[in-house]
């Protein structure tokens, strides 16, 4: 059973300055709900209970999100809006969240070996905390993730298709489809010029990995970036250990990039019964303004 699950959140997010110079950019919010509380929903949805966040400057607000607010509690309660109140004591039951700094922003592996001594010895789960994805069964990414680690007991990464020569600005798999969605993973490359990638599947911000993953972080030399990438610890693990790619049934929306954050927003305000009517009617009235 997979119990943990690992939200590296510890990036500036210079694609969104100025919105992100003095804000997490993971606390920025899709209608009215910071993105990492979509993605630590998602966890918890898989059946996750225990969730570490690798964080560092900045991101104080992340932790005050989750942690409870007492003041802030009471006042609702006297003033009667027991609505607000349940939704914002829920926040802080979703699950046990705990929080470490990551010293130095050393790329994505460096952050996830910061979660070894939490973790220990059991396979864990990996959320990007800026990244959202939404499966059109309904299913959370990451329960659908859990499942095939049940059946093969390795480690799996979630895959999307991306247009060829968007390939350079990811992890990207070579490997071979062995059932419905499901392909067994022979490589992976780091953001490699197109002309290189061996496909167009690339690595969707959702991992469950085996805890073996963290020696192989340690003997992780920096690569693109000059930076620790998980995804070359994740070459090595691949000496030892099958790992398996899950190409799901949905949408991802990278949060650090303007136009996906805006495309995002107006999604999902749209699948809002309080907000559908009033914004779908104002996305007529612009469209027939600019034609
Ligand atoms: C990271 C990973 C990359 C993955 C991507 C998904 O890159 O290193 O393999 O495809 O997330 O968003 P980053 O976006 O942090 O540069």
């Amino acid at each position: 059973m997979i119990r943990k699950a690992v939200i590296p959140a510890a990036g500036f997010g210079t694609r969104l300055l100025p919105a992100s110079k003095s804000q997490p950019k993971e606390m920025l919010p899709i209608v009215d709900t910071p993105t990492i509380q979509y993605v630590v929903e998602e966890a918890v949805a898989a059946g996750i209970t225990d969730i570490l966040m690798i964080i560092g400057k900045g991101k104080r607000a992340i932790e005050e999100h989750f942690y409870r607010n007492f003041e802030l509690e009471l006042e609702l309660e006297e003033k009667g809006k027991i609505k607000e109140l349940e939704k914002l004591k829920r926040i802080s039951d979703l699950a046990n969240i705990h929080f470490v700094w990551q010293k130095e922003l050393n790329g994505l592996g460096d952050a996830i070996s910061y979660a070894r001594d939490h973790v220990g010895n059991e396979p864990f789960a990996v959320l990007l905390g800026d990244t959202l994805v939404r499966s059109t069964s309904g299913e959370s990414v990451t329960k659908q993730m859990i499942d095939v680690y049940e059946r093969y007991h390795e480690s799996v990464v979630a895959l999307e298709e991306v247009e060829h020569d968007k390939v350079s600005r990811y992890g990207v798999m070579d490997g071979k489809v062995i059932d419905k969605n499901v392909y067994l993973v022979n490589s992976f490359v780091e953001k490699p010029d197109p002309k290189d990638a061996p496909s167009n599947l690339v690595i969707a911000g959702r991992y469950v990995l085996s805890p073996e993953i963290f020696d192989c972080i340690d003997k992780t030399v920096p690569g693109k970036n000059n930076e620790i990438q998980l995804t070359d610890a994740m070459r090595l693990l691949l000496e030892e250990r099958a790992m398996y790619g899950l190409h799901f049934d949905g949408r991802r929306y990278d949060l650090g990039n303007r136009l996906d954050f805006i495309k995002t927003n107006i999604e999902f305000a749209l699948m809002r019964d309080d907000l559908k009517d009033g914004l779908s009617a104002f996305i007529k009235e612009l469209a027939l303004e600019m034609v």
